[in-house]
């Protein structure tokens, strides 16, 4: 399962997993054009603020090849427009601007260049994951029961994941006694993605609708909360999926410790804390007919924000490719 590559540059185009179609099939696509990788991105076929940053990046470097003259200034505007198509994961921007800055003003590689660049991302986001994965098996005690949310594995990233490469890593190391995962309404990443990479890598695994969450916590049966991030701010403000501010006031309630594992790609220096983090609003249809079902009346007026903001005083600490850093949580 750490074969999974959920993105892959063959040759001028990148194929991915389509992350719509798990779990029932397995089913790489080729993005051929821009508009693809836009599509793809904002569709959610490919998701997870690590991937969405690695895919804009070949993204980047294959407009410029399609291009018959590729220049800064035409790059610029794809970047843009790879930028727009999500605005609350900062990998997403960090990696666009990276390959960007590769780019001297018409020089003749340019096309070089940014695969290279998309390449180096790729590979170095790769490493952090095992890193992540090393550093954060230090915080999980044996026996572990482990509470996540939204899926932050090897579909999510260029490697074995965030929070989902320290459980991966933890259990391989005998600590891990069941990874409880949220199903993360409403798009259901921890029941479609998170369960499926759990199966397919044998741990042990259970799913929770995201409101059990407390009953469990309450009762006793989980002993750290783990989760992914999509910005963090200086402070430690958090941005990650719809829920993981509910989980981490759940989690200080019953002094369970609360973690966030993350790459050094999205911290967001530029932010002194979450209020400027931009949150994504996703489609009312989302909410009201997911996979094709209706489960509201037609027309019902929606709020459908794809982030929260976890306040960094309700995190315990963060894990990231350097080492362990403490959040700003006391209890
Ligand atoms: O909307 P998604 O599925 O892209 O949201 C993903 C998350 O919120 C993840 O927790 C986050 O991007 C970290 S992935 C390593």
């Amino acid at each position: 399962m750490t074969e999974l590559q959920a993105i892959e540059r063959v040759g001028s185009t990148i194929k991915i997993v389509d992350q719509t179609a798990l779990p029932a099939t397995l089913e790489y696509r080729e993005l051929a054009t821009l508009e693809a990788v836009i599509e793809a991105i904002r569709t959610l076929r490919v998701r997870g603020a690590p991937a969405i940053g690695i895919a804009a990046a070949y993204g980047l470097a294959q407009a410029a090849e399609l291009s018959p003259a590729p220049s800064l200034k035409k790059l610029t505007v794809i970047a843009d427009r790879l930028k727009a198509a999500r605005p609350t994961a900062v990998n997403l921007a960090w990696a666009v601007d990276r390959c960007l800055g590769t780019v001297q003003s018409n020089a003749q590689d340019i096309v070089d260049r940014l695969w290279q660049e998309a390449e180096a991302i790729h590979d170095e986001d790769r490493q952090m994951c095992s890193a992540i994965g090393r550093h954060g098996c230090e915080l999980i005690p044996g026996k572990a029961r482990i509470l996540t949310h939204c899926n932050t594995g090897a579909l999510a990233t260029g490697g074995i994941g965030t929070a989902l490469g320290v459980i991966v890593t933890a259990h391989h190391d005998g600590r891990v006694a069941m990874v409880y995962a949220d199903e993360t309404r409403p798009l259901l990443q921890g029941a479609r993605l998170t369960m499926w990479e759990l199966k397919v890598l044998g741990i042990p695994a259970r799913l929770i609708t995201d409101s059990t969450a407390g009953m469990l916590m309450g009762a006793g049966r989980v002993d750290l909360v783990i989760v992914g991030a999509d910005r963090i701010a200086r402070n430690g403000d958090t941005a990650n999926k719809i829920g993981t501010y509910a989980l981490a006031v759940l989690a200080a309630h019953h002094q369970v410790p609360f973690y966030v594992a993350a790459p050094s790609s999205t911290f967001d220096e530029r932010l002194a804390d979450g209020s400027g983090i931009p949150i994504e609003e996703r489609a009312a249809s989302e909410i009201t007919e997911g996979f094709g079902a209706r489960t509201a009346p037609s027309e019902t007026d929606v709020y459908a924000p794809a982030f929260d903001v976890t306040p960094g005083s309700l995190i315990t600490a963060f894990v990231t490719e350097q080492g362990i850093r403490p959040g700003g949580r006391k209890n």
